[in-house]
């Protein structure tokens, strides 16, 4: 356990059932974005949501209908977040539905630059004095899950943020060998940028408009794009949800995002090679 749970105190808000302790190894910055980005809720934590309804966002934070899944069954609240950057905390409000009147405060302390403190405050209605420790706990178990997945996904995206990258070297190009030998989907570094070879299906290696190649990182937040698979033609960023078409780098889910430039596939002598397009 990375955390540390401490019980309500006699003296606290009647309806306090206890706190949660973290560490983080993350800067203020991903930590705002993380808690203001309603989207990645049935993604990055599908096993604790499955939908969320957006009614209204800003920097403020947002309001949502979000579907909660708990053993096998749903339910759906309607939550409210509200950031207040000068106190350094966030209120998260359970508006409607199950737990109606709960409130979570989640207060930031900054040790450096890349890490934080938080401290989570459950405060839930009309829970008897003997079973908050119980009810604390349970939210305390939740969260753990929740800042675990958190956490990988802001040191990935602060991983991808530190890269910089310099400009395309058009006459830089790699080659990868025979096609039928490759083992695919594979990750390859082109002028410092990660893309993924992959083919529309399975047959056709000979053919060249069988092959793909697109980015390995998201267009939208930098989400990790080289592990999922390629479906009918599609990817799926596991972060928010958003599809893109790997032949048009379009992001076919509503999103106005889409693939920079990819280098294109050259096949000779059934050898694979990718290179940058000439400009023209
Ligand atoms: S990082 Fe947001 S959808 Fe990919
Ligand atoms: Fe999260």
């Amino acid at each position: 356990m990375k955390y540390e749970f401490v019980s309500a105190s006699e003296d606290s808000r009647l309806d306090h059932v206890g706190s949660y302790r973290r560490r983080l190894p993350v800067s203020l910055d991903r930590m705002y974005e993380n808690a203001l980005d309603w989207q990645h809720l049935p993604f990055q934590h599908s096993s604790s949501f499955s939908a969320i309804d957006c009614l209204d966002y800003g920097g403020w934070g947002w309001r949502a209908t979000v579907t909660s899944v708990q053993g096998g069954g749903a339910s759906t609240s309607l939550l409210e977040l509200m950031l207040d950057r000068d106190a350094r905390c966030w209120i998260t409000r359970n508006l409607e539905g199950p737990n109606v009147g709960a409130e979570i405060w989640t207060h930031v302390f900054v040790v450096s630059e890349r890490v934080l403190d938080i401290v989570v405050d459950f405060f839930v209605p009309d829970v008897p004095k003997t079973a908050r420790d119980k009810v604390g706990m349970a939210y305390a178990n939740a969260y753990e899950n929740l800042y675990d997945e958190d956490v990988a996904m802001m040191t990935e995206r602060q991983r991808q943020l530190d890269q910089r990258l310099d400009g395309i070297n058009r006459g830089e190009k790699i080659e990868l060998g025979i096609a039928d030998g490759l083992e695919l989907p594979l990750q390859v570094t082109l002028s410092g940028r990660r893309f993924v070879l992959n083919r529309l299906s399975d047959e056709g290696a000979g053919l060249p408009e069988n092959w793909v190649v697109y980015p390995a990182q998201c267009p939208h937040q930098l989400g990790p794009l080289g592990e999922v698979p390629l479906v009918e033609g599609t990817v799926r960023c596991p972060w928010h949800g958003y599809v893109f078409d790997v032949t048009t780098g379009a992001c076919v889910s509503g999103s106005h995002c889409q693939f920079g430039e990819v280098p294109q596939v050259l096949l000779s002598d059934a050898e694979v090679t990718l290179c940058w397009k000439a400009l023209s």
